[in-house]
């Protein structure tokens, strides 16, 4: 069970002045889907190097506070280690993959092999991660030659095959085409429905809005509010922090269409649903 607990994290890099991480305390749960939202510089992509103890293992610089997975410091943790508890998902698949495999398998296998896995087990794990992540019939492709969905998928598939029980994912469809990014939040909702736990940086806030279970605001190094999307979205001071809400719910705002808890739609989905029952209830009126 991996529950992530983060206890008062305090994150400044070296030969800087500011917090780029501020005192962030919550906790997540194994199998949420949490969005990770708020302005360039807010400490998204900080925050997620300080789940894999990239932060302060690797950047160094002054840390306060504790990140906590499966009760394991991850400050006191061997890369080894984390990688079989968190994967990380970059923006950009390019600086995720080899390089050197001629082939989708291969470039999915190399994690593996590095980790001494058994052949067998090695084959039905690949087989596994690529019918999820629907790149079957890629596998004899060379990585090089994917649409940048594919590539994605396929970068995404070398670190599911190391059974990670957390996926952090920086900003994973900003290269990527609107066709390519719904190919990886397709995955990605797979993976979910897998009982993975997943953490995703997006600016994307309709996407954001419609996949997860929780969102955490991010502002100048601080958690401004971790909670559903429709509370998220419902604030009144996104603009001041930096971010748009969901066109539907600006669009139910500006006409307070809301619901019984006074809060607004934030999918499609929803302002339907809100819609028809406001036009039943005229009806029967
Ligand atoms: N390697 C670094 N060295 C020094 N300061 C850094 C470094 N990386 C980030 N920062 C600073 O830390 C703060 C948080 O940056 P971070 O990259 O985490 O923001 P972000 O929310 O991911 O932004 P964006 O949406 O632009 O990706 C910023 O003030 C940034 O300038
Ligand atoms: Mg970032």
């Amino acid at each position: 069970m991996a529950e992530i607990v983060i206890n008062n994290l305090r994150y400044r890099y070296p030969e800087t002045t500011r917090l780029a991480l501020n005192g962030i305390t919550c906790q997540i749960h194994q199998g949420e889907f949490i969005g990770v939202i708020g302005r360039n510089g807010a400490g998204k992509s900080t925050f997620s190097q300080a789940l894999l103890g990239l932060v302060p293992n690797f950047y160094h610089g002054a840390y306060g506070g504790s990140v906590t997975i499966d009760g394991v410091n991850v400050k006191e943790s061997s890369v080894d280690e984390l990688c079989q508890k968190v994967g990380l998902v970059f923006q950009n698949p390019f600086n995720q993959i080899t390089g050197s495999k001629l082939t989708v398998y291969e470039e999915i296998a190399f994690g593996l092999e590095n980790f001494g896995v058994p052949s067998d087990e090695m084959h039905r794990r690949i087989d596994n991660a690529m019918e999820l992540l629907d790149i079957s019939e890629l596998k004899n492709r060379v990585p090089y030659d994917l649409s940048g969905g594919q590539m994605q998928r396929m970068a995404l598939a070398g670190i599911i095959v190391m059974e990670p029980e957390v996926i952090v994912m920086d900003e994973p469809t900003s290269q990527l085409d609107p066709q390519g990014s719904e190919e990886v939040f397709r995955a990605v909702r797979a993976l979910k429905n897998q009982g993975k736990t997943i953490i995703m940086i997006e600016h994307k806030i309709e996407k954001i809005a419609a996949y997860s279970d929780c969102v955490m605001l991010l502002d100048d190094g601080k958690l401004v509010a971790m909670d559903t999307p429709k509370v998220i979205f419902s604030r009144d001071d996104l603009a001041k922090h930096g971010v748009c809400a969901p066109t539907y719910t600006q669009i139910c705002r500006e006409l307070n269409i809301r619901d019984r808890d006074g809060l607004f739609p934030v999918t499609l989905e929803e302002t339907r649903a809100l819609l028809d029952a406001d036009m039943k209830e005229r009806v029967s009126r």
